[in-house]
């Protein structure tokens, strides 16, 4: 039944945020339209396919197919449509700036939308987009249409509870009428609605990841400093993460973040900052330090094995973290080329891992079964945090390989039970 508050919406862009906030927006009752340029992605949607694992989402693309369409033509898009959601994606430049041009390329479509009261961007953005696009819409003669920025702070695995269950929905728009509209969007979701300018909801969304970003660096040089104290990582952050000032969350140590959010924000914030003649000391060693985990990890199995070349090497984990297909920006793939630049041959093992760039990748083995991958090897490396590797019986796989050497770059085994299996086992800062 349709909700007497529910509007026309236009998503443009059918990535995994568009994707998730049409797929979501439809559940809440509202009529929309995804548009993406990508004619197989429009097909598979409108057969009701969900081009990547994402719980819960396929169920929401398939209950609300009467409110939920898809196409490719963005006239079809803004038919009726009150409301236009930019979830297209914004990939570095060669200077190392967020690309807006598919931002802008969306806006100049939204000419053709009579009905059309606001614009509202959910791909992240460097501060000020909000101006220039505002800029671009009154030249257009769209003077009368709102603009609002509505960050997101959807983590994969748990995008769609993020979506419905949001700990703060965040409205910047500089009037309060686009304001009311974006926040009424909302009205049945379960969380608040903080509003704010646009310069400020533009600047808080990178920086909530860069201080999530900041403790896990923290968490990590702590770690290195355990190893060289002889202290336990998982002690230090367990009591420091009791302190309700400080709290438990993103302090766990291993080989660092990846994924397309905290890689790209990262680098993205400090160069704004740099536009500007202002340099982030502190987020510039936060970065440092997640890039050399990979690296001081292979060090130190190096170390163990006496040298990589001719031993065979076993990667447990391809995806950035556990319960996502998505290899972007993944510790995996420093870890398979550096092994690979070092003469190991590489098999790796992941449960959903979608490979979608040819390197490091075609040159390494993937198996189906962790078993099997690790049979005749000289060393294994946990690189994502998949539960199903402590289900394993470790003895025996100790048993089956060449050398039972194993690096836990997650710390997600028992150093004692590893130990007790016939491991050398090595881990992040723990004694
Ligand atoms: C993140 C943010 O959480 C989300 O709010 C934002 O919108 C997008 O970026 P996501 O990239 O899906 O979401 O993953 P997240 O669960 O936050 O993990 C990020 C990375 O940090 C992963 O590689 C994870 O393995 C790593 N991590 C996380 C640690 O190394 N240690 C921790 O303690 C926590």
């Amino acid at each position: 039944m349709d909700n007497p508050a529910s509007r026309t919406i236009a998503v443009f862009g059918a990535g995994y945020i568009g994707l998730v906030t049409g797929a979501c927006l439809a559940e809440l009752g509202h009529r929309v339209v995804v548009r993406d340029i990508v004619p197989a992605k429009v097909e598979a949607l409108s057969r009701g396919e969900v081009p990547f694992h994402e719980p819960g989402l396929s169920e929401l693309v398939l209950g609300n197919t009467e409110r939920l369409r898809f196409t490719l033509d963005a006239r079809e898009a803004l038919v009726g449509a009150e409301v236009a959601y930019v979830c297209v994606d914004t990939p570095p430049t060669p200077a190392g700036d967020a690309d807006l041009s598919r931002v802008h390329a969306v806006v100049d479509d939204l000419v053709s939308a009579p009905h059309l009261a606001a614009v509202v961007v959910k791909s992240t953005v460097p501060i000020g987009t909000g101006d220039r696009i505002r800029e671009r819409l009154d030249r257009a003669g769209l003077s009368h249409v709102g603009y609002a920025a509505n960050p997101e702070f959807t983590a994969e695995g748990k995008a769609v509870s993020d979506f419905l269950h949001p700990d703060r929905i965040i409205v910047g728009a500089d009037d309060d009428a686009t304001a009311d509209l974006v926040a009424d969007l909302h009205r049945d979701v379960d969380g608040p609605v903080v509003r704010m300018d646009v310069h400020s909801a533009e600047l808080a969304k990178l920086t909530a990841n860069a201080l999530l970003m900041t403790r896990i660096s923290f968490a990590n040089e702590i770690a290195t400093l355990c190893e060289v104290t002889g202290a336990d990582i998982e002690k230090v952050m367990g009591v420091v993460g009791m302190d309700p000032r400080i709290g438990p969350h993103f302090l766990r140590a291993g080989l660092g973040w990846g994924g397309s959010c905290f890689p790209k924000d990262g680098v993205a914030l400090k160069q704004l900052a740099s536009n500007d003649g202002l340099h982030l000391q502190l987020l510039t060693a936060v970065i440092e330090v997640n890039n050399l985990q990979p690296r001081r990890a292979l060090q130190r199995l190096k170390d163990e094995l006496g040298g990589f070349g001719g031993k065979r090497v076993v990667m447990l984990g391809m995806a950035f973290k556990a319960g996502t297909d998505d290899m972007r920006q993944a510790p995996s793939a420093v870890v398979a080329s550096r092994l690979l630049a070092e003469g190991a041959e590489v098999r790796c093992w992941d449960p959903l891992a979608r490979v979608t760039e040819p390197e490091p990748w075609a040159r390494t083995t993937r198996y189906d079964d962790p078993r099997e991958a690790l049979a005749g090897a000289h060393a294994a490396i946990v690189v994502t945090e998949w539960p199903q590797l402590r289900e394993l019986d470790w003895a025996d796989v100790a048993d089956s390989m060449a050398a039972p050497v194993l690096f836990d770059g997650r710390n997600l085994l028992a150093p004692a039970a590893m130990r007790a299996a016939g491991f050398t086992y090595l881990s992040v800062g723990r004694s």
